[in-house]
């Protein structure tokens, strides 16, 4: 096997950190998120570790990110992405020999990886919006000998690579910040068989989905369930909040999404509720929320995340701290809850306001959909993308969310 990479010596260990690659790549195998034989002698040859110098060979091999820089706040807004995460969305992008691909958020290690993928006659461009983040990745990938095939660029990614990008369009755009929007440079720039791989962020779920171009608009193929670091830049998050109860119970609104504050404020405080529980357990260590949360946004409109701080939980506002479904409707906000059960929770709606019965049915009934029509294990929906200003009657059928740039449709099949 060639691989791009220079091959020096230095002070570390490297049979052993040719070891931990070796075991790494086996658990990323018996995953399933290493399927792809490229991708697998692009994670047998990258040295991880030379991207990340100052940690240790295990921390280096461990399948988890690696945060490379905070901001004054202490928030992570830089970090080297987990492996597992970097090898679906490796396979999800389709990348082979001589393609060209962008990169948008920078860390080295990801584009080692692509350029592996490439090849001598293929291209990577690496854009990052900070220039302490270029910096580094530009350094290491020159250590590495990387360089020779990746070009690392200092810009803010919502215009892709700018006029790096060939006329042709990048056969790969992969985007690791977690983007709340697709800017139309991600598909002007995408060449027409190209995948566009983008963590996306819409009514407070985090998914990465991998688009490719259908009748003038975007269609996942394919997809997996992770965070990453928010965008900056000019596709940053926007969007807003509610404080429904002093601060401890928050409803969390995407731009397109309104509720009428001051009547769910008067429903609040009047603390007359409804409680439905609805019999469907979450199994502890289960880990089927996020398929829940999927399933309710494809499904039930409107619905955002509420939030109760753990005051609101000890006030008996909501069960637990965990961004939880909600849906509105007038002055009626109902939401999930739950409450210990046999070998877990069970899962529960509260709802309050005038028509609290009925919306806490309806919520109850799309959860009980979910356990029961087969949707536990996961929630795979179909997401579309049209330009902002398409007509409904253009749209494929399913709940719509209006962003700036885009309509995004996603659909259950
Ligand atoms: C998770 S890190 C990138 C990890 C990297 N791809 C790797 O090797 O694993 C996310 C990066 O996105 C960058 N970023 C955030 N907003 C951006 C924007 N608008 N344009 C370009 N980069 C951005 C951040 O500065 C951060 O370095």
């Amino acid at each position: 096997m060639t691989t791009l990479r220079d091959v020096t010596t230095d002070t570390v260990d490297e049979t052993r950190a040719e070891a931990l690659r070796q075991e790494l790549l086996r658990h990323l195998r018996g995953q399933g998120n290493v399927v792809n034989d490229h991708v697998a002698a692009a994670f047998a040859a990258v040295p991880r570790h030379r991207f990340l110098p100052d940690t240790s060979l295990d921390e280096a091999y461990a399948d988890d990110a690696v945060i490379t820089k905070l901001n004054d706040r202490g928030h992570p807004v830089s970090s080297v992405s987990a492996p597992w995460v970097q090898a679906r969305m490796l396979e999800l992008s389709g990348l082979g020999r001589g393609m060209r691909a962008l990169e948008i958020g920078s860390g080295g290690y990801n584009a080692a990886l692509m350029a592996e993928l490439v090849g001598e006659n293929g291209e990577v461009v690496s854009v990052d919006i900070d220039p302490e983040v270029t910096d580094r990745a530009q350094r290491l990938l020159a250590e590495t000998g990387y360089d020779r095939v990746v070009r690392v660029q200092c810009a803010d990614g919502t215009y892709g690579a700018g006029a790096a990008a060939p006329a042709e369009g990048f056969d790969a755009i992969v985007v690791t910040a977690q983007a709340p929007d697709l800017p139309p440079a991600w598909s002007d720039q995408l060449a027409p068989h190209g995948r566009l791989v983008v963590p996306l962020s819409f009514r407070g779920i985090h998914q990465v989905f991998a688009f490719g171009c259908e009748d003038g608009h975007l269609r996942s193929r394919g997809q997996t369930r992770c965070g990453f670091v928010g965008m900056q830049g000019d596709n940053r998050h926007t969007g807003h909040t509610i404080d429904l109860s002093d601060g401890d119970l928050r409803l969390g609104l995407n731009d397109d999404q309104h509720a009428d504050a001051d009547a769910l404020r008067a429903a609040l405080a009047s603390a007359t509720r409804t409680t439905t529980w609805t019999g469907v357990v979450l199994r502890n260590d289960e880990g089927v929320l996020p398929s829940l949360d999927l399933w309710l946004v494809a499904t039930l409109s409107p619905c955002a995340r509420i939030y109760a701080s753990s005051r609101g939980v000890e006030r008996g506002l909501s069960g637990w701290t965990i961004a939880a479904a909600a849906t509105w409707e007038g002055g009626t906000l109902a939401y999930t809850t739950i409450r210990p059960a046999t070998g877990g929770f069970e899962l529960g709606v509260h709802a309050y306001g005038p028509n609290r019965e009925q919306l806490a049915d309806r919520l109850a009934e799309r959860i009980r959909a979910w356990d029961s029509g087969g949707h536990r294990g996961s929630v795979e929906p179909t997401l579309r993308a049209y330009p902002a200003g398409t007509p409904v009657d253009q749209l494929a059928m399913g709940q719509i969310i209006d962003n700036r740039h885009t309509r995004l449709v996603i659909s259950l099949p």
